[in-house]
Parts: C-alpha cells; sequence; structure tokens
C-alpha cells in the first residue's frame, strides 16, 4: 500500500512539465545569439512573475496577454527592437516542443484506468494549439485552463477546478507539475503531488511539497498498480 493507491485520475501543468519552454527561443537561436539563453530565462521567469502579481493586484489578462507583457519586457531588456523576431517567438510558444517520454506514459496511464487531464495557466486556444501541434490532442480526457476561474496558480480556486469537474477528493487526484512552486501549491490545496524536477533545482522553502520527485514523467506509470 502507498500513498498512490487511492489515485483515480492525473493533472499535469502544461509549460515546463508537458512543453518546453525554451524551444520557442531555441528555433531562433542562431539569430539571437549568445544572450539567446538568458533571454529565454528572463521571458520564463517574468510570465510567472506577471501571473503572480496580476492575480494578487486583481487584474487578470489571459496567459496569451500576460506572454506578451513577458516578451517585451525581455526584449527591451537585451535592447532588440525586431518586430519579427518577437512575432515569431509568439508564434512558436504555440507550437512547443513536447518532452520525449509525454506520449507513451499517457498510454501507460489509460492502461491502467487512469483519467489524465491538464491543468494549466496557459488560455484554451494556446493550450488547444500547443497539443494539436505535438499529436497530444486526443491523448487528454480534459483539458483545464485557469480562464474558467479568472486567477492564476497557485490560487486554490485553479486546483479546485479538476476536483469539480472530476468530481474527485483533492487527494484523488496526483498532480504533476515541473514547477516547483506550483508542485507547493497544489501540495498545499491537497493533491497528491510529483514534482518533475527536471532540472535538478533546490528545494522550494514553502509550508508543503511535493510527495514524491521524479527527474521526467517516465515513471510516473509505476506508481500507481
Ligand atoms: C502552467 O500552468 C505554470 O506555466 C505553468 O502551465
Amino acid at each position: 500500500m502507498t500513498h498512490f493507491d487511492h489515485i483515480k485520475a492525473f493533472a499535469f501543468d502544461a509549460y515546463g512539465t508537458l512543453f518546453d519552454v525554451h524551444s520557442a527561443v531555441g528555433e531562433y537561436r542562431e539569430k539571437i545569439g549568445g544572450k539567446a539563453d538568458q533571454l529565454s530565462a528572463l521571458w520564463r521567469s517574468k510570465q510567472l512573475e506577471y501571473t503572480w502579481l496580476r492575480s494578487l493586484m486583481g487584474v487578470h489578462a489571459d496567459f496569451w496577454q500576460v506572454t506578451q507583457d513577458a516578451l517585451d519586457y525581455t526584449l527591451d531588456s537585451h535592447d532588440i527592437d525586431d518586430e519579427d523576431l518577437r512575432e515569431n517567438l509568439m508564434n512558436a510558444y504555440l507550437r512547443l516542443a513536447c518532452y520525449p517520454e509525454v506520449k507513451n506514459m499517457l498510454a501507460e496511464l489509460k492502461d491502467k484506468g487512469m483519467r489524465v487531464t491538464v491543468l494549466s495557466n496557459g488560455s484554451p486556444d494556446m493550450l488547444e494549439a500547443a497539443l494539436q501541434s505535438s499529436g497530444l490532442n486526443h491523448d487528454f480526457d480534459a483539458i483545464f485552463s485557469v480562464e474558467e476561474v479568472g486567477i492564476y496558480k497557485p490560487h486554490p480556486s485553479v486546483y479546485q477546478i479538476a476536483c469539480d469537474y472530476l468530481k474527485l477528493k483533492p487527494e484523488e487526484i496526483c498532480f504533476q507539475s515541473s514547477n516547483a512552486w506550483d508542485a507547493a501549491g497544489a501540495a498545499q490545496f491537497g493533491f497528491k503531488v510529483v514534482w518533475i524536477n527536471r532540472f535538478g533545482q533546490k528545494r522550494e522553502r514553502l509550508p508543503k511539497g511535493a510527495d514524491m520527485e521524479l527527474q521526467s514523467l517516465e515513471g510516473l506509470p509505476g506508481l500507481v498498480g
């Protein structure tokens, strides 16, 4: 008996967990040059920062808008004034590369009778585009976006969306995120949580943490019988 025995459904964070957020800048690495990695890291951190700030301020805008705002800040910070590059990077966000283990892992979970869902900050259009471009658009039972509640993770009302739809208690849902702060938020809410620590990050100092840590999603199906 492990603490994963009562799990009836899985909910996956999208950006960073299913999709490689740095693959957008990766497509334009040659054009951007030596600062590509720095630029991608700043874009991602500003994007997340803006979600938290907007949530605290009570001024929601969808993730497409926030992602554009974060990119504008980032390009400005690097003294890049290039409308084509801006447009290309935003379009690349709609076809982010999916991590290689995702498709088989989902099939294994479904073989074990699990429902599999996405629970993401992404707007429905962004999520649909990225899932379609990775050939994953038929692999999930449901896609949940924060747009349903108009506030970002880690607000508890976001995690509640999955419970309401799936008609399950938090502890019957296993949530996966590569974002340690998201894993902490989901654990605080009451989900079982697996932190997909893809980048060997240190654990966050927050009240609750994940129940388990894996380096990728590959070992996930092995946690359930
Ligand atoms: C997501 O919700 C946090 O970006 C992350 O997909």
